[in-house]
């Protein structure tokens, strides 16, 4: 692979993704990784990524000098080409203006052909507040911005690159040019990689492994559970079951809908129906954390019940995917505050009487969806928009009544159909309806009416991580307040929710 070492940026799993595009290979490891673990791997080339430390600053993260003499092509983007200066005899400080933003960049004259992609004053991102004062002895100066004399960096002889900026994001125009000729033209690393070479590696892999037992998998609806069913199907037929618990807490249609796809896909699925229980835990259950626990203990109940009811099953497939297992770096300071405990029913816990199988365990969400349409998901599944494990529950303040259930489910369809219909879809990240558990006053005829708020909620997103606003079209806002509205009865205001993430988050509990 091409190994990514990981010194804490946000954007190193950009990178990972911007390598593979390329069909090359690529893996992330942290940047503490021993010598052995990192030769093990026998990479193409390191990438060492960005990170939040300053090199001079006591225990910020370092790099092996070793490392730079494997004979392996190296670049270094941020932090790691500061770090790359300062292990091999640069020196880096404090600059006197933190630069940060889109900046031109103009590479220096007489540099090696890996420049050539750059114009004078290129766009480039940037964002850091140390400087390379002096590149490390055997280095030339690659490039410079008005604030940063040494913005790039070679040794040529000995393949170590180093670019201030960021190549891995958009905003740093030929940035992704720039990483396919080095890793093409530089280190002549040739194509090694495919979707349709992971899958069939992988469906090889299942059988070997599973060999004549049986292997059972919980459905959640999204698409990681059912690639994975997908894949596992293709690798076990008969030998592998599908299990999908009804929680009741699922949107209008939901189920039969699912059933069909996966039916038209040839996969059986085996449905157990939970509602009463899910529902009775969840009697005057209003907290938001004690919902989803709740309904995460609930689901592991029933799925292992269920399990151990049909036999003993050995293997347990899961959903899991890339950024799940890299072992993430990017919080120096320690493990980040716990915002909303997850329930995903590929986070089962660990002590569970299965062995797992983990299919996508290597693959990024985006790669994941091109995996769906190889196995022969539709277009409309693969698009889909995400929906949380803990369901409507969370889309419901206060406690979950089947009531309650029933209005938000039809003032949910009425977003969902109205945005489908329109040329939105697929624009948006997630666009549902809310439940608030607030009742006002209102006039239907001539009578005083007394009822429930329900709130529209249309975000835009990349990974969820972060979400802005979008503002509906006033006619669809329409639209969908007057169907509400008229439709669906205990419903008597429809509100419009403007709140990015941060500081609001997209689901409301
Ligand atoms: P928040 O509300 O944290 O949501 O801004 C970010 C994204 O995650 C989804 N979400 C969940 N997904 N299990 C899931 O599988 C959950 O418990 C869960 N909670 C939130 C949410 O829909 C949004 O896309």
């Amino acid at each position: 692979p091409v190994l990514i070492l990981d010194f804490g940026s946000q954007l190193t799993q950009n990178i990972a993704r911007r390598v593979r595009e390329m069909e090359i290979y690529s893996e992330i490891l942290p940047a503490s990784a021993p010598l052995a673990e990192i030769r093990r791997r026998q990479p193409l080339a390191l990438i060492l990524s960005g990170g939040p430390s300053s090199v001079y600053e006591p225990g910020a993260p370092a790099l092996d000098p070793a490392l730079l003499d494997l004979g392996l092509p190296v670049l270094g983007i941020c932090y790691g080409m500061q770090i790359l200066a300062h292990v091999a005899g640069g020196k880096v400080e404090r600059a006197k203006v933190r630069e940060y933003g889109v900046q031109p960049f103009t590479p220096a004259k007489d540099v090696s052909p890996l420049w050539d992609l750059f114009r004078p004053n290129s766009p480039v991102l940037m964002s850091h507040g140390d400087n390379i004062i002096t590149p490390p002895p055997g280095f030339t100066v690659a490039g410079h911005t008005e604030t940063t004399p040494v913005a790039a960096m070679e040794n040529r002889k000995k393949g170590l690159y180093g670019v201030q900026f960021h190549p891995e994001v958009t905003q740093t125009v030929a940035g992704v040019d720039f990483l396919r000729h080095f890793l093409r033209d530089i280190c002549g690393i040739k194509k090694n990689w495919t979707l349709k070479g992971y899958l069939d590696r992988h469906v090889e892999e299942i059988r070997a492994r599973v060999g004549t037992d049986h292997l059972i998998c919980a459905l959640s609806g999204g698409i990681d559970s059912t690639v994975t069913a997908l894949l596992c199907h293709r690798a076990l037929g008969e030998r592998f079951h599908a299990f999908f618990v009804d929680n009741g807490l699922l949107r209008k249609n939901e189920l039969p809908e699912m059933e069909r796809d996966l039916s038209s896909l040839g996969i059986p699925l085996e449905i157990i129906d939970a509602r009463d229980l899910f529902l009775d835990r969840l009697k005057g259950v209003a907290d938001p954390e004690k919902k989803r626990k709740t309904i995460g203990r609930t689901f592991i109940d029933v799925f292992v019940r269920e399990a151990r009811r049909r036999g003993t099953y050995r293997y347990l497939a899961q959903g899991t995917l890339y950024p799940d297992v890299i072992e993430s770096v990017s919080s120096f300071g320690g493990p980040s505050a716990v915002i909303k405990s997850h329930h995903n029913v590929g986070g089962l816990p660990k002590r569970m009487p299965f062995e797992l199988v983990e299919p996508l365990r290597e693959l990024f969400k985006d790669e994941v969806r091109r995996l769906g349409r190889e196995l022969g998901l539709s277009d409309r599944f693969v698009s889909r928009q995400p929906f949380p494990g803990p369901g409507l529950a969370i889309r419901i303040l206060g406690s979950v009544t089947p009531e309650r259930l029933h209005i938000l489910r039809e003032a949910d369809a009425i977003v969902r159909e109205e945005v489908e219909n329109s040329p939105l879809r697929s624009e948006l990240w997630q666009y549902f309806a809310v439940l608030l558990p607030v009742k006002s006053v209102g006039v239907m005829g001539d009578a005083r009416t007394y009822e429930n708020v329900a709130a529209i909620r249309a975000v835009c997103s990349v990974d969820g991580m972060t979400a802005d606003v979008h503002y509906l079209d006033p006619g669809l806002l329409g639209r969908i307040s007057h169907r509400i509205i008229a439709t669906v009865p205990g419903i008597n205001r429809v509100v419009f929710d403007i709140s990015p993430k941060p500081p609001s988050t997209i689901e409301w509990e």
